[in-house]
């Protein structure tokens, strides 16, 4: 498949396969995730659950090919990531995943409007273009007001919102959110969550969401929890029938 082919919005929906990862150290191994087999939906939300340490954060890291398997393959739309090179699966990546991180890794030095920017510079959009498409989503978030605070000078809610901004700026064809909501109070966890599934809906894509909040977990069309050995059972079916 072509890149073009992808932007014109050829389906990428991940799919594991036999997917397995151990960490090992000089005396050590540690088998986090054995074998597993599954498929996320191409569109629509899912969400992981699990208890602390059992490895949710370690798949995402491999879905999103950041991490690669020790067996296995991660698949998007069919095309094998794991077998990447490098600077292919960089370039992948940039193309195709949007990750949210827990504690959302801004750019401490650059300006919110520049973190959410910042990916379509990488991508050779031209500076000024590339700010005014990120100054419209802040203020899609909220945040209009705010485009040209440090991340220092946000506060975390503002900040998750900025993160949520820069992984959504090149519409992504999976999202990644790894505990999203994870050091936020009730009300802006609600608020995140709403911009969230808004967001999915709008860009059409699939959302994956590790979290340990069950309001966030039973918004999702899916819920999967992830057991000993990285094993992913449902919990509930998609409640969306997938439009085509
Ligand atoms: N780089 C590493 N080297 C060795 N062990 C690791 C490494 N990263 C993670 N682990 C171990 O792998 C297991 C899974 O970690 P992971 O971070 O995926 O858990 P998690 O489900 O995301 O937990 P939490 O809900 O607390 O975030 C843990 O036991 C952890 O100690
Ligand atoms: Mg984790």
């Amino acid at each position: 498949m072509t890149n073009s082919q992808e932007r014109a919005g050829a389906r990428l929906g991940v799919e594991l396969r036999n997917l397995t990862k151990r960490y090992r150290d000089a005396d050590r191994e540690l088998t986090v995730i054995s074998g597993l087999t599954f498929s996320f939906p191409e569109r629509g939300t899912v969400a992981i659950i699990g208890r602390s340490g059992i490895g949710k954060s370690t798949l995402m890291h491999l879905i999103g090919a950041l991490d690669t398997p020790s067996e296995g393959s991660v698949l998007f739309g069919g095309r094998d990531v794991s077998v990447m090179g490098s600077d292919e699966r960089a370039e992948f990546r940039a193309r195709n995943v949007g990750f949210i991180f827990q504690f959302h890794h801004l750019l401490p030095e650059f300006s919110a409007e520049e973190n959410v920017a910042l990916p379509l510079i990488m991508s050779n959009m031209n500076e000024g273009k590339a700010r005014a498409e990120a100054a419209a989503l802040l203020g899609r978030m909220g945040l209009s007001e705010r485009a040209d605070h440090l991340p220092s000078q946000l506060s975390g809610g503002e900040q998750q919102r900025v993160a949520i901004a820069r992984a959504l700026i090149t519409k992504p064809r999976v999202v990644l959110a790894d505990e999203p909501t994870g050091n936020l109070d009730v009300r802006t966890a609600t608020e995140v969550q709403r911009l969230l599934l808004e967001m999915n809906r709008e860009l059409d894509n699939t959302l994956i969401v590790v979290t340990h909040n069950e309001e966030l977990a039973q918004s999702m069309d899916m819920v999967v929890e992830m057991t000993p050995g990285g094993a992913l059972v449902e919990h509930r079916k998609a409640r969306r029938v997938p439009e085509e």
